[in-house]
């Protein structure tokens, strides 16, 4: 909890630290009401700074909070607290030599640590979370990235209670302790900042595999989980070696250590950590199987492990100068976890659901209060920078770099990246200068992508001259002001496109000053404020198709008429601007229906999108996967984004009735493909495999558009997939769309049943929660709150306040903003209650409520009046002050 105003950091103050630590030998000794830290740092003037600063040495500031300091000495003298200071986040004192050993005891309590930062527990186990500066909770350290130490680690504890004791790196040696305690020691041969540090202590069981990387050496795999969840671990472990070989053949990086380990913990309060060697995860990151696990939850899996597995290089061995850096690992990880998962399923479906997922939420938070830049130049708690700009922003922009640079420039790029800055600390501009330097180019403009922020427009418009044969495309770039900066230099934007005949057919392109064309499909870049290109010997009118492969992070617009998106949707060589073209059929038309329903008027749907979606269902030769994306409606988050003014009532009500009508129209088709496909879930068993997830996600979207017609075959139909199914994905979906459903005797008896027999299973109850969050019907708020008494609830742990609270703010729009604000009061109490209990995880709860500028001005005013609510209610952490305090600037 704060207790001094809380401070702004600058990235233009950043200085390298004074001291280095070479080497940090840490003791651990866990009781049940409190643990013991000895501390042993071997620690010198940092040379670099020694020219700078001549004469007396510095004092020596380490950071350090809720530390309760039990002995202190200097080159074995013992400190009296004369010869010290301390406040409540650091311990100040006077080096007399540039070379010394500090050695520290303190006592923490993990057992009451609520926060889930720092040494805490999670059920009976003791696990860690120091990113990104929890390593200060446990003892006193220089806690920032540019501070690279190797690590030794004692951990004692009840050999009872906690037979398993882990630690970074390899291990070294174990013992006996009187009193029934036993001892393992670990040791990190790696140079690692703390925030890299993990511990862990429990009673836990382990799935052991074998990886022999590309210079044939046997690496240890373990994955650790609590003894009931033995069962789900395979699918972690399979994605695992699937990583580590990916790694190697698309990056050259092999694995570094003897050993690598993933611990999965239930309280968390993100997916997952990339402890060298030691990665600790949320249990719902890890834990997969048929049936308590989605087809999504096997893909996440798939995905964290991944993303945490490549942080080795991304991240561990080159590792962050500073937080401003953090896109620096997170946005090239998350990038290179994109690529692997767009390897081991559908391309074009991964990069679909990503954009759709950008253009939503991250697209929100650049036209909202918090919106950063992806290098951000100021912050006041860098937990709450762990953004989608940061994260997935961020892999955009290292996306373009891949597309201006080529596939073979960019890995020149990045093999010059890992071996210049092996064991180092650096910034984006270092990632940066490698590509440049390994390319010979100049990324001088690109690098704008790091330093503005805001979501640039990108306006395109055609000219043609028949008699000339000449076809321009003119480009306007523009960026909308963002806090703290009014004014944007144009950015440099790939976009990659194609020009398609009256019959479909890829033009070959020339461009004016070309002597030759160079194949249809091409990536230009548009770098000026406007600019235009001029296509040379066209003969005929083309049809553009433009940001292929959304290849830059950009909101196109271009004059389309609903008759050319459906000849895209049909005949563009490029998967994604197939779908892309869909979406902008489908806003068109739901646009069109909210603005009748805000007029009054009756709603009727352009027969246009029922021939579109009919015309892909009856196309057997489709990819299923894509079939059901391209039937998916854009989703009411993201119509409320690409809104003035949002009115979810008539977003709800206009695409409530889209989805009838379609379902209405399509009624035959629908049930055909449900049926073929249904069938075939009932004849083979489960696999999360491509196809079979392919074939699913028709048939799940298909259910949901048929119970829309309220006929008794259909719910026959639900209730059969309900019950007799060997997974999770037929099973969920076939509740959700039950409980979407006015059958309450039938949804009644669905739920109960559900609850009942996955009561012990926490994940599984997480779905159970979040199917009935997300439930739009009226009385939404009400049967959360409700739920929140339920038994399996707790605002402990994040999953479950995710769960209900997250969904229903996020995705159940019309109950969350109900007109009367209570919606808006009961996000609030929950962040007051959050506040003192996980400050990281109460300020993300926040975020609707930053929106409060999208909605109309009865609306705007009840959410601020809870923001300021939320401001005044007390002591709040640095984390809910800077979003609410930002929110209402
Ligand atoms: N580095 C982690 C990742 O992206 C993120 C993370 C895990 C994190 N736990 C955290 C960030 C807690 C802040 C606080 O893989
Ligand atoms: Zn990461």
């Amino acid at each position: 909890m704060r207790t001094e105003q809380p401070k702004m950091i600058y990235l233009k103050d950043y200085q390298a630290p004074d001291y280095l630590i070479d080497e940090t030998h840490l003791t651990f000794e866990l009781f049940e009401d409190h643990t013991l830290v000895h501390a042993q740092l071997i620690m010198r003037r940092n040379p670099e700074r020694q020219g700078e600063q001549a004469g007396a040495l510095p004092p020596l500031m380490l950071d350090g909070q809720q530390l309760e300091l039990l002995s202190l000495s200097l080159d074995d003298r013992a400190l009296a607290p004369g010869d010290y200071r301390l406040d409540d986040s650091h311990l100040t004192l006077q080096p007399q030599q540039a070379r010394f050993t500090l050695d520290s005891t303190v006592r923490i309590h993990p057992e009451s640590n609520t926060a889930l930062e720092g040494l805490y527990k999670s059920g009976t186990m003791f696990c860690t979370q120091c990113e990104a500066e929890g390593f200060r909770k446990i003892t006193y350290y220089l806690d920032r990235p540019d501070v690279m130490s190797v690590f030794t680690t004692t951990v004692s504890a009840e050999r009872q209670r906690y037979p398993v004791l882990l630690s970074n790196g390899n291990p070294r040696a174990t013992g006996s302790e009187e009193g029934g305690r036993h001892w393992a020691t670990w040791e990190d041969p790696f140079k690692k900042p703390a925030y890299l540090f993990a511990l862990v202590a429990g009673d836990l069981w382990c799935v052991e595999d074998v990886f022999t990387t590309m210079s044939r050496r046997d690496v240890t795999l373990r994955i650790y989980v609590e003894p009931e969840n033995i069962d789900k671990v395979q699918h972690a472990m399979d994605s695992l070696k699937k990583s580590m070989r990916w790694d190697e053949e698309v990056y050259g990086r092999e694995y570094d250590l003897d050993i690598f380990m993933i611990v999965a913990v239930n309280d968390f309060n993100m997916g997952a950590m990339e402890n060298k060697g030691l990665n600790i995860f949320n249990s719902s990151a890890v834990l997969a199987k048929a049936e308590t696990a989605t087809d999504a939850a096997h893909q996440r899996v798939e995905a964290i492990v991944a993303h945490e597995y490549f942080h080795n290089w991304s991240g561990n061995r080159v590792t962050c100068r500073d937080w401003f850096q953090l896109s620096l690992k997170e946005g090239f990880t998350v990038f290179r976890d994109a690529e692997f998962s767009a390897d081991m399923n559908s391309r074009t479906v991964k990069r679909v659901e990503d954009v759709a997922y950008l253009r939503t939420h991250q697209f929100a938070e650049d036209a909202g209060p918090m919106a950063h830049p992806v290098r951000p130049d100021a912050f006041i708690e860098i937990s709450n920078f762990y953004t989608l700009t940061v994260y997935e922003k961020g892999s955009e922009v290292v996306r373009m770099i891949h597309t201006l640079l080529g596939a073979e420039g960019f890995r020149k790029g990045s093999d010059l990246y890992f071996q210049r800055h092996d064991g180092q600390a650096v910034t984006c501009d270092d990632f940066a200068k490698a590509m440049e330097d390994a390319n010979g180019v100049d990324l001088t403009q690109f690098k704008r992508w790091y330093s503005q922020g805001g979501t640039p427009r990108l306006a395109v418009e055609e000219r043609f001259d028949p008699q000339a044969r000449r076809y321009s495309l003119t480009f306007r770039q523009s960026c909308p002001a963002t806090p703290g900066q009014p004014h944007k230099e144009p950015f440099v934007i790939p976009v990659e496109l194609g020009l398609l005949d009256a019959a479909g057919r890829e033009l070959p392109l020339r461009l004016e000053g070309e002597d030759s064309a160079q194949g249809g499909n091409r990536v230009i870049r548009v770098t000026e404020a406007e600019q235009t290109f001029t296509f040379l010997d066209i003969a005929e009118k083309p049809l553009p198709s433009l940001l292929r492969g959304f290849s830059a992070p950009v909101k196109l617009s271009f004059p389309y008429s609903r008759d050319q998106l459906m000849f895209l949707m049909q005949h563009d060589s490029d998967g994604f601007n197939r779908w892309d073209a869909g979406q902008q059929l489908a806003v068109q038309v739901l646009q069109e229906l909210i603005a009748a329903h805000r007029r009054g008027e009756a709603l009727v749907l352009d027969p246009r999108l029922v021939e579109a979606l009919g015309t892909l269902l009856a196309d057997d030769s489709l990819d299923q996967a894509m079939v059901a994306e391209m039937l998916s409606l854009p989703s009411e988050a993201y119509l409320a984004e690409i809104s003035e003014v949002a009115d979810v009532d008539a977003i709800h009500a206009a695409r409530e009735f889209a989805r009838r009508s379609l379902a209405e129209a399509l009624y035959q088709p629908l049930l055909a493909r449900y049926r073929a496909n249904r069938a075939e879930s009932q004849r083979v068993a489960y696999a999360a495999e491509a196809g079979q997830i392919a074939r699913r996600s028709l048939q799940n979207i298909a259910l949901s558009y048929l119970m829309l017609s309220g006929k008794t075959e259909i719910l026959e139909a639900c209730l059969d997939q309900y019950q007799h199914c060997d997974n999770m994905t037929e099973r969920l979906t076939a509740l959700a769309v039950l409980v979407n459903s006015s059958f309450e005797d039938e949804k009644a008896k669905a739920l109960g049943a559900f609850a009942e027999h996955f009561k012990d299973n926490p994940l599984v109850m997480d779905q159970w929660f979040s199917v009935q969050a997300g439930n739009p019907l009226p009385g939404g708020l009400e049967r959360v709150q409700a739920l929140m008494g339920h038994p399996a609830f707790t605002l402990k742990n994040p999953n479950k306040v995710r769960a209900l609270i997250g969904a229903f703010a996020n995705q159940n729009l019309v109950n969350f903003h109900r007109a009367d604000g209570a919606g808006y009061r009961f996000l609030a109490d929950q962040v007051i209650v959050l506040n003192a209990l996980n400050p990281q995880i109460a300020s993300r709860q926040l975020t609707p409520l930053t929106r409060w500028r999208k909605y109309d001005e009865a609306r705007q005013g009840l959410m601020r009046g809870e923001l300021e609510r939320i401001l005044a209610s007390g002591a709040l952490s640095s984390d809910v002050y800077e979003v609410v305090s930002k929110s209402l600037a």
